[in-house]
């Protein structure tokens, strides 16, 4: 019939509380998190083991979910890292780029292995979702929490957290007549978006927060505190808006997308496309490690890795596991035939 929402931190358990009322408002609020709670995953330490319980609760439009933790890729980075050793010197002023690289805690921890290596390589991790954005109504406090492009995502009114992408179901009653209050207020919301985005990132103060007629609009980072310390601290780590259909902005050395070309999230096509935006991204003798993480605990991955030819065309010159399930379509996609037409 219903659910709440968790609003605020103390309401936001780790496990099921003892006292009754508060089970029971466990019980009805777990599932709904509001986007708000980043507020509170800013500060470093005690903080990142908060992000990353909050990430379990992030799902964006597309569904794509931002688990995060603590070195899920160590055995596959101890490979892969060994595998660049054979082709890239330690004096190499290299440029790896990890795409899709969610809250980039993978990429940081990737990135320290290797800066033991190749101390004069950059690193970029890239995203195609690196915040969100809190939309208040300055007079009546509700809260829409939408994507860079303007897609719903939340309405938070508390006690209520309601989802708007996808819609609430309609079983949960209460839900559905707030999530379609909320469809309507969004028209006026949306009106000033343009506006309000163009405010937020021009801004060259960099500051994150604006008033425009009326609301108050704030960015929410969704990147690991870590990955944002490291790129404060240390200019060869950056961290960048980019999509895996779009090449990079300068040729590199080697490239990592996991858990992102697969059937569940983009069809053949996309991913064609996504690996000729890749081939088109590397220099020649660039390597692109693609791959899927089967299992979480222990870790497994299957991956496959190539080396880019002088012609454009792929060599598989490495598997791990099964190696990736779409390794056939990249090599299929990137044969000189189809790369010249
Ligand atoms: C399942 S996560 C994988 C994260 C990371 N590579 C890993 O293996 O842990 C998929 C990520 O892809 C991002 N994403 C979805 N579409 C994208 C696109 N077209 N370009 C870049 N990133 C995209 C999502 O925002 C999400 O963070």
């Amino acid at each position: 019939m219903l659910k709440l929402g968790v609003c605020r931190p103390e309401y936001f358990f780790a496990s099921p509380p003892d006292r009754p009322w508060l089970y029971v408002y466990y019980r009805l609020s777990r599932s709904r998190v509001s986007f708000r709670l980043l507020h509170y995953s800013g500060r470093e330490a005690e903080s990142t083991t908060f992000f990353e319980r909050l990430m379990r609760h992030i799902r964006l439009s597309n569904g794509v979910c931002r688990t995060t933790f603590e070195r899920r890729f160590r055995n596959l980075d101890t490979v892969v890292n060994g595998i660049l050793s054979q082709h890239f010197s330690a004096r190499d002023y290299l440029l790896i780029e990890d795409w899709a690289a969610s809250a980039c805690l993978t990429s940081c921890q990737w990135a320290e292995s290797l800066l033991d290596i190749f101390p004069q390589m950059r690193f970029v991790a890239s995203d195609l979702v690196l915040s969100v954005l809190e939309i208040e109504n300055r007079d009546s406090k509700e809260v829409f929490i939408a994507e860079e492009d303007g897609t719903p995502l939340q309405y938070v009114r508390p006690p209520f957290v309601i989802r708007l992408t996808p819609p609430e179901p309609w079983p949960l009653l209460i839900n559905r007549f707030w999530y379609s209050w909320a469809k309507f207020r969004w028209q006026n919301v949306r009106r000033i978006w343009t506006r309000a985005e163009a405010l937020l990132y021009q801004d060259e103060n960099g500051i994150q927060q604006k008033d425009c007629e009326g609301y108050r609009i704030r960015k929410l980072s969704v990147v690991h505190p870590r990955a944002l310390a490291l790129a404060r601290s240390d200019g060869r780590f950056a961290i960048r808006r980019h999509s895996v259909f779009d090449r990079a902005n300068a040729p590199c050395h080697v490239i990592r997308t996991m858990n992102i070309l697969n059937r569940a999230y983009f069809n053949e096509q996309q991913i064609a496309q996504a690996a000729r935006s890749i081939v088109a991204s590397l220099i020649p003798g660039g390597i692109w490690i693609l791959g899927r993480t089967v299992s979480d605990d222990p870790p497994v991955h299957n991956v496959s890795i190539f080396q880019r030819r002088r012609s454009g065309e792929l060599e598989l010159i490495e598997q791990i596991g099964e190696g990736s399930e779409v390794a056939s379509i990249a090599l299929s996609a990137t044969e000189p035939t189809i790369l010249a037409s």
